[in-house]
């Protein structure tokens, strides 16, 4: 099947509006990263959700024209994966896992329970819907997720990516009153809260210049639970079994 013919970099009239000069070398800063243009597309995608909150179809452009793809393609990645949004987002995500073991732990009732506590009039938050203005301060756009990677310390739900653990429905709730009223509560491990835009622009591979926020960001990962059963088995002295290759090399 012959290859499309290419776009080259032609932004089109309506992306030339929303993205500026910073971001298009922002762009060429990402693409000389990689040996070939195209492989450059999911950073390139955290770029354009830093800039609008999520990947509109302006973004969707943008990527197609630096990276020699069609806007089909573009499409067919951004709606693959959960973390590009298609509308536009708040301030904050908070995303409640529900899968097996959080739900069993609490993570269905918190999911529901949020969808109740940030509805209006009655109706329930869907997911991926979006309580206040989209990108306005304070607003939060709810999602259930698939398992965090955290199942440790279920039930867990992240914002903006940043674990907060053991949870219950009072502190979600508490959570993101806090975050309505503008609040930055820390998350349980890892770095500070920001928001979603400052996050994507992280994702895209560009981290604020500053001593303090390496020193955040390095901050410690692994919690009590994570590591209890290593400190267990070394206090009881258990150790793997042996390969069977290293069994046969020591006869
Ligand atoms: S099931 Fe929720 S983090 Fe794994």
């Amino acid at each position: 099947m012959p290859h499309p013919p290419p776009t080259g970099d032609r932004p089109t009239p309506e992306s030339a509006e929303v993205f500026d000069a910073d971001i298009h070398a922002k762009a060429a800063e990402i693409i000389g990263r990689y040996p070939v243009a195209r492989s450059a597309l999911l950073p390139m995608l955290h770029l354009v959700q830093s800039v609008q909150g999520y990947v509109s179809q302006e973004g969707i452009s943008f990527c197609a024209s630096k990276l020699d793809l069609t806007e089909a393609e573009v499409s067919a990645v951004a709606t693959f994966y959960t973390m590009y949004k298609r509308k536009p987002c708040g301030e904050h995500l908070v995303s409640v896992c529900t899968n097996t073991l959080c739900a069993a732990m609490g993570g269905d009732a918190i999911y529901k329970k949020l969808q109740d506590h940030l509805g209006e009039n009655g109706t329930p938050l869907g997911h991926e819907e979006t309580s206040g203005t989209p990108g306005e301060p304070g607003s939060i756009t709810l999602e259930h997720a698939e398992c965090l990677a955290a199942c440790d310390l279920a039930p867990v739900l992240q914002v903006n990516y940043e674990y907060f653990d053991n949870q219950t429905e009072q502190s979600a709730v508490e959570l993101v009153d806090a975050l309505r009223k503008g609040e930055k509560p820390h998350p349980t491990r890892g770095a500070p809260l920001t928001d979603l835009k400052s996050v994507e622009l992280q994702l895209a591979g560009f981290f604020p210049d500053d001593e303090q926020f390496t020193a955040d960001v390095d901050g410690p990962s692994a919690a009590e639970e994570t590591l209890r059963g290593a400190k267990l088995a070394q206090e009881r002295g258990w150790v793997a079994p042996a390969m069977r290759d290293e069994e046969a090399n020591h006869g």
